[in-house]
């Protein structure tokens, strides 16, 4: 089976449609199988397109629809020969005559099978059939379990088809039980096959068709026997279900993602007692979830330096310890590792803030600056370093020392811990201020304290965030120069003052056409990051 990973389902409906206008440029006189469902819409409405633009002509073209529920009458809206008139037939340059959709309406099902099967082979065969797949695996309406070895026959459609398709209909007590469909075998006898996926709803299925054998529990399974089948997909529909794993100094937190969708998260409290404990707490959790979702990938941020698979983090039991292999053998899975920014960079930008946005820089403030650069949906990557963005330097004579052994690093100057050091030497000089007294009557001095009273009118608060936004500025501008990114999304606890800090900051950065966003994400960017590594 030839697989065909699209960006959407856009490009996915344009693939398939390119696919079947060769067969018909090939062959003016092709057979077509078509399927119904939600997924080919897009591809019918290509080939509409086409047909029109004069690209592709129906005129010779045959179709057989794959089925039909039954009984059903080919007026009613929920018919497949309704939808097959709607979506195709009436909108391109074929004869009707020559659509054939099993007839929902028949006294004799079992001679309407047996014609439906005799008429397929008088015209030769199908050239190109095209499919879709049930959330179950089913194809047309093969279920799990029944004969799957079956020309067109009437069947039972199982529970989770009537639920699934019961959105078609008023209410799940009018859907058919009951429908004609072209079996495996006469599926199986066409000359070349399309099976389109789309969508979060489709990923399980579609990893279940790709990593198991042929079973009659996955009906879709059964086309690896056939030697030209295609499978097109969207990346929802592939990216099938991972689990994310990201390791913070308190807690470690857990996201299973399916397609692009979070359906569970859960944390853990960091073992911090040696690396071996940690790494099996990790696991254990991981082994958890896969027994209760088909996970295959794991993916983990972590904070620290990643080099050569080995690990080295200040404020985690990690001392050049080779994370990823160590954690991959206690959960039997594939693990990969990344710097925790960098991973969040990536959640901000799949799922977030940035989902809007190709290239993205992520810039966390807290303690420190961290960060990642996201280009074309990757994690931009040097050696070891690359994302260490809060160690660029601002000040070159004279800087600030840091802790990384440089002067004048961009997080001596912007990040949260910098404005508090400057916001505790400005309420020693102006002891009389709100600010000061703000913080007296809290208890403590801390960011929030210095936008508290900002907003309050204390003149020595908005010389702190003059200062402290000019610096911010400064350090994005030069990321901006060297990188040309269409966003750069902030993060870190300070942003939930962002109609405060927003304002202040944008005049003082001079690219206009770059979007300065607040994170979407917060607390999970790192983990659904981490799960797409
Ligand atoms: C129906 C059809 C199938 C189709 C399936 C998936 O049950 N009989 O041929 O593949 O639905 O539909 P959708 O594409 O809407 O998910």
């Amino acid at each position: 089976m030839r697989v065909i990973v699209c960006e959407d389902y856009n490009e996915l409906s344009a693939q398939a449609a390119r696919l079947v206008a060769s067969q018909l440029i090939l062959n003016p006189s092709s057979v077509l199988g078509l399927a119904t469902g939600s997924t080919p819409v897009g591809m019918y409405r290509h080939l509409v397109s086409m047909n029109r633009r004069g690209d592709i002509d129906f005129s010779d073209v045959t179709t057989f629809n794959l089925d039909e529920y039954y009984p059903i009458s080919p007026g009613s809206p929920q018919s497949y020969r309704y939808f097959m008139n709607e979506q195709l037939f009436s909108k391109v340059n074929i004869d009707i005559n020559n659509t054939f959709v099993p007839n929902g309406m028949t006294d004799d099902p079992e001679k309407e099978c047996l014609d439906y099967e005799k008429n397929i082979e008088a015209h030769g065969g199908i050239d190109l059939q095209i499919l879709g797949i049930g959330r179950n695996g089913h194809i047309g309406f093969n279920e799990p379990g029944a004969n799957l070895n079956s020309a067109t026959h009437l069947t039972e459609l199982s529970e989770s088809t009537v639920d699934a398709n019961s959105r078609f209909f008023d209410s799940e007590d009018d859907v058919p039980r009951r429908a004609i469909t072209m079996g495996i075998a006469s599926i199986l006898k066409s000359k070349k096959i399309i099976l389109l996926a789309s969508g979060a709803s489709k990923s399980r299925v579609v990893s279940e068709l790709l990593d198991e054998d042929i079973n009659t529990s996955v009906p879709a399974t059964l086309l690896k026997v056939h030697p030209d089948v295609v499978l097109i997909c969207d990346k929802d529909a592939y990216s099938g279900t991972r689990l994310g794993v990201d390791i913070g100094g308190t807690n470690v937190k857990f996201a299973v993602v399916e397609g692009r969708k979070l359906i569970y998260k859960s944390s853990i409290r960091t073992e911090k007692s040696s690396a071996d404990t940690l790494i099996s707490s990790i696991a254990d959790e991981c082994n958890r979830l896969k027994k209760l979702y088909p996970i295959k990938t794991v993916g983990v941020g972590t904070p620290g330096i990643i080099r050569d698979g080995r690990v080295n983090a200040a404020n985690l039991p990690f001392r050049s310890t080779p994370l990823a292999s160590g954690l991959s053998k206690l959960v039997d899975m594939p693990v990969t590792v990344d710097n925790d920014a960098n991973c969040a960079a990536l959640g901000e930008s799949e799922f977030g803030a940035g989902k809007k946005y190709q290239n993205i820089i992520m810039i966390t403030l807290g303690t420190g600056i961290g960060g990642g650069i996201i280009f074309d949906g990757s994690i931009a990557h040097g050696k070891s370093s690359m994302g260490e963005i809060g160690h660029i330097i601002i000040e070159a004579d004279g800087g600030r020392p840091c802790p990384c052994g440089q002067h004048g690093c961009w997080e001596q100057y912007a990040s949260v811990s910098a404005l508090i050091a400057s916001a505790k030497e400005a309420v020693q000089s102006e002891p009389n201020s709100l600010l000061s007294k703000l913080a007296e009557e809290k208890g403590r001095l801390d960011g929030e304290a210095v936008f508290d009273a900002y907003e309050k009118g204390c003149k020595v608060a908005a010389k702190l965030l003059e200062k402290y936004t000019h610096y911010l500025a400064v350090g994005i501008t030069s990321l901006i120069n060297v990188f040309g990114p269409d966003a750069v999304i902030l993060a870190g606890g300070i942003t939930s003052r962002g109609n405060l800090l927003i304002p202040m900051l944008l005049p003082k950065i001079p690219s206009s056409d770059v979007a300065i966003e607040i994170s979407t994400l917060e607390n999970d960017a790192g983990s659904l990051g981490a799960a797409l590594l």
